[in-house]
Formats: structure tokens, C-alpha cells, sequence
């Protein structure tokens, strides 16, 4: 118990110190400038408003939570790219800009096998306390999450301490396990399973090319002779934020990159996570049809009708998929999720984004769509709408993303508190219920 206090401190604390400014939430237009939320799949988790209650004569009666693991260190290619993006400028001899001094110093020690840091533990394990504080109501001795994982260590370390958050937090009375691991080398409707999937690094490259000119000269002029690249100030950006998660301080490499330099650095990540596997990339939404076919078997406690990445044997039995429990999480990792929000329809842009020029008007931000221990919930309530113009079902469901309920514009009669009659979502779903619209095929093909 005692060091689950420690770590929920810790979450917190970094959260009001390091990772600062929540008194700023809620402000989706333009946000005020915060270092970490420039990070794109690389910030640390942050609340994008605070959470709402259910509506007036609304009853919470099943929760889904679809969570991506906590922070990491860097994996092993881009941890690769890093070091020798910093032994260039440790083999220069002389700098003439002395806020490079602290590089001489610099020992590049970061595991590189994309493990959880501690901070990504906590949050974590501070994500399953506050689930249970949360729906604690919808919780019996017979009747505790259902929880499953891809098979990443991280992804699988991170379902397990949430749930001994969870756990802890009801002081050992309800005991969530870790109860499916879905492989990663087969089809998993909780990690991209697209063969065919094209890349974005042709959006990527196109404009880590024109926002990193300045950096490049400036590094290279106070560094003469490291011969920097592009892609090294890329690489040194994406330091600062895997330094600062993993010794929950700000890392030095920050302060070499200027506002207008973060704020480019997180365009990158949109355009990685929009081409990648988002609506800009032919084959990414098809990889979030399975998770919502499941999600759709939940929500009407029928069995699941999938013809993509399900596993049937599992998906099939009730003790792998369970369908009467009221809070099921499932985690995943960034790209998976991105999947499933365009094959859902949420952030949906009115136009691509361009890889030479950021909308600043965006809604699709990759820091605020899938930080580390991002988290898509899918609330079913029951509710007496006075109204009664939205449909015939008293069966709603609201979706949130990091705690900002989503409008669901394509859910017919959607109110104006985001609640969707759950036959109106399912009819809405017709991408996945369809099985991708031929697009799974074209996968495999
Ligand atoms: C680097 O380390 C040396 C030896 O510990 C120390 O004398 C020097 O001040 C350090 N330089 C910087 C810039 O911190
Ligand atoms: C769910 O169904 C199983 C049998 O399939 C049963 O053992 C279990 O108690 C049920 N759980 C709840 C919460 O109803
Ligand atoms: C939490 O994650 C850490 C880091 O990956 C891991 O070492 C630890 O075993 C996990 N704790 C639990 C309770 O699963
Ligand atoms: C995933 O499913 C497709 C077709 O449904 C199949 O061709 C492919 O081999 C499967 N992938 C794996 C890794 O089993
Ligand atoms: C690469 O991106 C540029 C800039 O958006 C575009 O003009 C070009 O057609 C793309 N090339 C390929 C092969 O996709
Ligand atoms: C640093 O060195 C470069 C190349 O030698 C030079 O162009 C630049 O003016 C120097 N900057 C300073 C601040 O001395
Ligand atoms: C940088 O490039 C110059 C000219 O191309 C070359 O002489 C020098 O060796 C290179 N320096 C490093 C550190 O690679
Ligand atoms: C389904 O999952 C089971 C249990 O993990 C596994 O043994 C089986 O190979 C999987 N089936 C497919 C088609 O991947
Ligand atoms: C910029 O984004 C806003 C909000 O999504 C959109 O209304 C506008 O049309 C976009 N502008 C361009 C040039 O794409
Ligand atoms: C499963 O979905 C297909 C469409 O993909 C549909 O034709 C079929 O009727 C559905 N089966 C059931 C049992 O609902």
C-alpha cells in the first residue's frame, strides 16, 4: 500500500510540477503554450479537460476503456538514431555557443527497448485508482474489470499496473487481472495487423525538411564541424522529451529548441500518426475495425461479428470475451489507436493536412490524441431524456478522449452533451461492421 501511495504521489506530483500548467485545461482553440504538450505521441499524458459527470437522468451501466501504455524509453531504432545524432556533436572539438557546454558532459544512457519509465508506471497505475474512484458503483465481487493487452512487455506492464491501481485503490477488495494477452504476431484488434499498410515518411521527411532548416544552421554554426542533418535535429528533439519523461525533469536538450520550433516538432507527429494510420493513409482505418466490431458486441451484449483482425476462438468464448461485465479495458499502443478513431470517425478533418504547412486551426493534434497513457472511454448509459426527440432507445453512449467528450458528429441526433443512442452509433458504424469495406483484403493482398 505504501508504494502505491508513493507512485500516486509521484504521477501527481510530476503532473502539478514538471509537467505543470493544469490550470489551463478545458481551452481546445488555441492552447496556451506548454513545453510537454508539444511533444506529440512523445507527451507525457495530460487531461484535455476536466472530467463532466453523465448527464441529468443519465446512469452509467457499462464503461470501455481503451488505453495506449505509459511513457517509454525510446525503441531501439530511433534510440540508434539519437546516439549518433549526439556523438556528432560530441566529436566536435570546440563550441562556440556555451549553452552546447553541457554536451561534452552528456552520456547518452537511456534503455532503448521501448520499456515503460517509471513515470509511465504511475500513470498507469494512477489511470486504474482513478477508474475505480470513478465507476466504483458498477463494481461487485462478481463482477471486476475485464481486462486484456497486446503482448508488448510495455502494453502488458502497463494493463497490470493499472490494474493495481485499481486494486489498491479499493483496498484489495476488488482484484482486476490481466486476463487475455493478444499476440502480437498474429491478428490483434489492439495492434496494427496490416501488411500492405503504406508509410507517411514521405509527409514526415517533407516537412522535418523545411521546419528544421533554421535548427540545422543554428546547431551547425555553434557546433562547426558536426554536420548535422535534418533528421539529427529531429532526433535530438525527440531526446529532450525521452530524457525528461524518464528522469521526470526537463532535460537540457530542451532548451536548444525555441517555441515556434516545439510546436513544428508536434506538426510532425500529426502528420506521422495522420498518414500513418490515420485518414491519411489508404489502410490504416481498416486496422481499427476489429476493436470496434468487439466494442459494438459489448454494447449490445451480442456476440461479435468480425471478419478482420478478432480472433475467433477467443472472441467466442466467455471466457476470453466476456459479455456481461460493466467495465472492460483494453490496452494498446498510438497507431492501433489511431486506427480505431478513424475507422470510428472522430477528428475527422475537413481537408488533409499538408505536409508543408500546419493548420493551426487543426483538430487532429498527436499529443492530444494519443500522449503516453492515452485513453478512449466509451460510456453506455441509461437515460430518461425528457426530450424525447433524439430516437425511441433510452440506450446512450458517450465517447470521451482524455477525458474531452467528443461531439460524434456522425451519429444521427447526437445531443448537444455528445450522447449517442447506442442503435444510432451501431448504425453509424457501417466501415466497420461492414468488415472495412474491402479494405482488409487489400492488406493481405
Ligand atoms: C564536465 O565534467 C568535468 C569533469 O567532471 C568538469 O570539470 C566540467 O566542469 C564539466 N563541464 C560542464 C560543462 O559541465
Ligand atoms: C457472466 O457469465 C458467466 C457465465 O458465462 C458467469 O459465470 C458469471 O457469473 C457472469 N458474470 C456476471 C457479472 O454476470
Ligand atoms: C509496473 O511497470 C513496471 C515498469 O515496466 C514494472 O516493472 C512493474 O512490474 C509493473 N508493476 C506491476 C504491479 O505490474
Ligand atoms: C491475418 O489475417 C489475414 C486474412 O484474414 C491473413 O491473410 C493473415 O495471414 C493473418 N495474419 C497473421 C499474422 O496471421
Ligand atoms: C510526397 O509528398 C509530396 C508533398 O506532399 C507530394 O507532392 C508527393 O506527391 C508525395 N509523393 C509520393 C510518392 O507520395
Ligand atoms: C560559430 O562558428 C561558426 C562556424 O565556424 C561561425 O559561422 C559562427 O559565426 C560562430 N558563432 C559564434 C557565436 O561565434
Ligand atoms: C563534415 O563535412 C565536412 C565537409 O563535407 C568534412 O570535411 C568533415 O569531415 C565532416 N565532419 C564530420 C564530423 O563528419
Ligand atoms: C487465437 O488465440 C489463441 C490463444 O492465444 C491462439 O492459440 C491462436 O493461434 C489464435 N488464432 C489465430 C488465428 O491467430
Ligand atoms: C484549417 O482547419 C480548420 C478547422 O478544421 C478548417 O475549418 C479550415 O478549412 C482549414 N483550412 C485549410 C486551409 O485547410
Ligand atoms: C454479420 O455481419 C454481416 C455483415 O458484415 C451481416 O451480413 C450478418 O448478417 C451479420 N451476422 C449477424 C449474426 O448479425
Amino acid at each position: 500500500m505504501r508504494m502505491l501511495s508513493v507512485l500516486v504521489s509521484l504521477a501527481t506530483l510530476f503532473s502539478s510540477l514538471f509537467l505543470g500548467a493544469f490550470a489551463v485545461q478545458g481551452q481546445s482553440a488555441s492552447r496556451p503554450y506548454v513545453l510537454q504538450q508539444n511533444w506529440g505521441a512523445y507527451a507525457p499524458y495530460f487531461p484535455l479537460e476536466e472530467y463532466i459527470a453523465s448527464p441529468q437522468g443519465c446512469e452509467i451501466t457499462q464503461v470501455n476503456i481503451l488505453q495506449r501504455h505509459g511513457a517509454r524509453y525510446p525503441t531501439s531504432g530511433p534510440g540508434a538514431d539519437i546516439a549518433s545524432a549526439v556523438s556528432k556533436l560530441q566529436d566536435v572539438t570546440t563550441y562556440n555557443d556555451s549553452s552546447l557546454d553541457f554536451i561534452r558532459n552528456f552520456t547518452f544512457n537511456l534503455g532503448t527497448n521501448g520499456d515503460l519509465v517509471l513515470y509511465g508506471a504511475a500513470q498507469s497505475l494512477a489511470a486504474g485508482a482513478e477508474a475505480y474512484y470513478r465507476y466504483k458503483n458498477l463494481i461487485s465481487q462478481d463482477n471486476i474489470p475485464f481486462v486484456r493487452a497486446s503482448s508488448s512487455e510495455r502494453v502488458v506492464n502497463s494493463a497490470t499496473n493499472w490494474t493495481y491501481g485499481f486494486s489498491a485503490a479499493s483496498s484489495l477488495t476488488f482484484n482486476p487481472v490481466l486476463s487475455v494477452i493478444l499476440s502480437e504476431s498474429a491478428n490483434d484488434t489492439l495492434e496494427n495487423s496490416c501488411n500492405d499498410i503504406g508509410s507517411s515518411d514521405n509527409e514526415t521527411d517533407t516537412w522535418i525538411d523545411i521546419y528544421t532548416q533554421p535548427i540545422v544552421a543554428r546547431l551547425n554554426g555553434a557546433a562547426p564541424g558536426a554536420n548535422l542533418t535534418s533528421t539529427d535535429a529531429y532526433n535530438l528533439m525527440t531526446l529532450c522529451a525521452f530524457e525528461s519523461v524518464a528522469t521526470q525533469a526537463v532535460s537540457e536538450w530542451c532548451a536548444l529548441f525555441n517555441e515556434d520550433e516545439w510546436e513544428s516538432f508536434e506538426y510532425e507527429m500529426d502528420l506521422e500518426k495522420y498518414y500513418g494510420t490515420g485518414y491519411g493513409q489508404a489502410l490504416g482505418p481498416v486496422e481499427g475495425v476489429g476493436y470496434i466490431n468487439e466494442l459494438i458486441a459489448r454494447l449490445t451484449s451480442t456476440p461479435v461479428n468480425d471478419t478482420t483482425q478478432t480472433n475467433h476462438t477467443l472472441d467466442h468464448s466467455p471466457l476470453t470475451f466476456p459479455l456481461n461485465r460493466t467495465v472492460y479495458a483494453d490496452f494498446s499502443h498510438d497507431d492501433q489507436m489511431i486506427a480505431i478513431f478513424s475507422a470510428m470517425g472522430l477528428f475527422k478533418q475537413p481537408s488533409v493536412l499538408d505536409p508543408t504547412k500546419p493548420n493551426a486551426s487543426r483538430t487532429w493534434v498527436a499529443s492530444q490524441l494519443v500522449p503516453f497513457s492515452a485513453r478512449m472511454v466509451v460510456e453506455k448509459m441509461d437515460c430518461q431524456l425528457s426530450t424525447g426527440h433524439v430516437s425511441d432507445s433510452d440506450s446512450y453512449i458517450r465517447i470521451l478522449v482524455n477525458e474531452a467528450v467528443q461531439s460524434l458528429e456522425f451519429c444521427s441526433g447526437v445531443t448537444a452533451e455528445g450522447l449517442c443512442a447506442v442503435e444510432r452509433f451501431v448504425e453509424s458504424q457501417v466501415f466497420a461492421t461492414s468488415g472495412g469495406d474491402g479494405d482488409w483484403a487489400k492488406c493481405f493482398a
